[in-house]
């Protein structure tokens, strides 16, 4: 099973990155692929929109997504199942509030262990690689086990991004075009480059969605054309998202868009989605991967 790991960037906050990894991961799973989220954003807006009780996990003993960096847990021991939704077929790795002060926590270990060993500047860099690559580490134990996997993100371009961005093949960039905002989309881009350069060479754009998209305006065409002379209009997703209150009901209800409102418009356009990433997923065949890289993946 060759899986794929897809994160959801945008730092932009309320354009839709948990919306869409949620119901892209229920869709998967609905549609009979194994399909695994992972909510790295300390809201835990992901988790919460499954109905799941954070508190209860945390009582229960369980792991969450703060421990893949506090300590080196893999994603597979972590993951929460759902046997009577979504066809048994999907797996939840928790949130947790306790994710914002991941950073510090790092920072503050890797500061003591500087102290207590002979250990120079260059020492700390490595640490600090080790530290942005425990996420890629934990989500390796998914590789083989699920067909794909969705990584919400916090709306920073902070260390919990960047760690989603070292560990995914692939990114999703979601817009409303109400919040358009080209400065932060050059922005991430520029992350994006920084990234491939320095850790992820084959991380690619899988497209741009646009969502909460109203067809009526002319404002979200103008700006579904500036997308496309942005990125190429190939990237941009042809199934537009469109505004629904149904959406903001399923955040409110804990419930996702296919249990909220099945067969109808909102659900039909994401499982429309889901086929067509699951279309680009085929037509971007495994001859275009480096033959290191792949190699790696084995
Ligand atoms: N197509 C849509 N139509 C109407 N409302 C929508 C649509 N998609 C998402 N929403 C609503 O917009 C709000 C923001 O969406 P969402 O939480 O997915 O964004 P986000 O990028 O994850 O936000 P944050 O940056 O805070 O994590 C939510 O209340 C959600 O229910
Ligand atoms: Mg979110």
């Amino acid at each position: 099973m060759d899986t794929r790991i897809i994160a959801l960037a945008n730092q932009k906050g309320g354009c839709g990155k948990t919306t869409t990894a949620v119901s892209l991961a229920a869709g998967f799973a609905c549609q009979g692929y194994s399909a695994s989220i992972i909510d790295l954003d300390p809201q835990c807006n992901a988790t919460d929109g499954f109905g799941v009780d954070r508190d209860e996990l945390t009582r229960a003993g369980r792991f969450t997504t703060a421990d893949i960096f506090l300590g080196k847990k893999p994603a597979s021991e972590i993951e929460v199942g759902f046997p009577n939704r979504f066809a048994g077929e999907l797996g939840l790795v928790p949130g947790h509030r306790g994710l914002t002060s991941v950073p510090h926590r790092l920072e503050s270990s890797l500061q003591a262990q500087l102290a207590n060993d002979d250990s120079s500047e260059l020492d700390a860099d490595d640490l600090k690689n080790e530290h942005r690559e425990r996420l890629k580490h934990s989500l390796n134990s998914l590789r083989g086990h699920r067909d794909v996997v969705f990584i919400d993100t916090p709306p920073d371009l902070g260390f919990l991004m960047t760690t989603a961005l070292i560990a995914a093949d692939y990114f999703i960039i979601p817009v409303f075009p109400s919040g358009y905002d080209l400065k932060g989309l050059e922005t991430l881009m520029r992350t994006i480059e920084k990234v491939q350069r320095r850790f992820n060479p084959n991380l690619r754009l899988l497209g741009v969605l646009l969502g909460n998209y109203d067809t009526t305006a002319k404002l979200d065409s103008d700006i579904h054309k500036m997308l496309s002379r942005k990125f190429g209009a190939e990237l941009i997703f042809d199934v537009k998202i469109s505004r629904s209150v149904k959406h903001r009901e399923a955040t409110v209800y804990s419930r996702t868009i296919f249990e909220h409102a099945p067969e109808q418009q909102p659900s039909a356009q994401f499982l429309a989605l889901v086929n067509e990433v699951q279309r680009r997923l085929n037509g971007i065949t495994s001859s275009e991967t480096p033959v290191t890289q792949a190699a790696g993946r084995a």
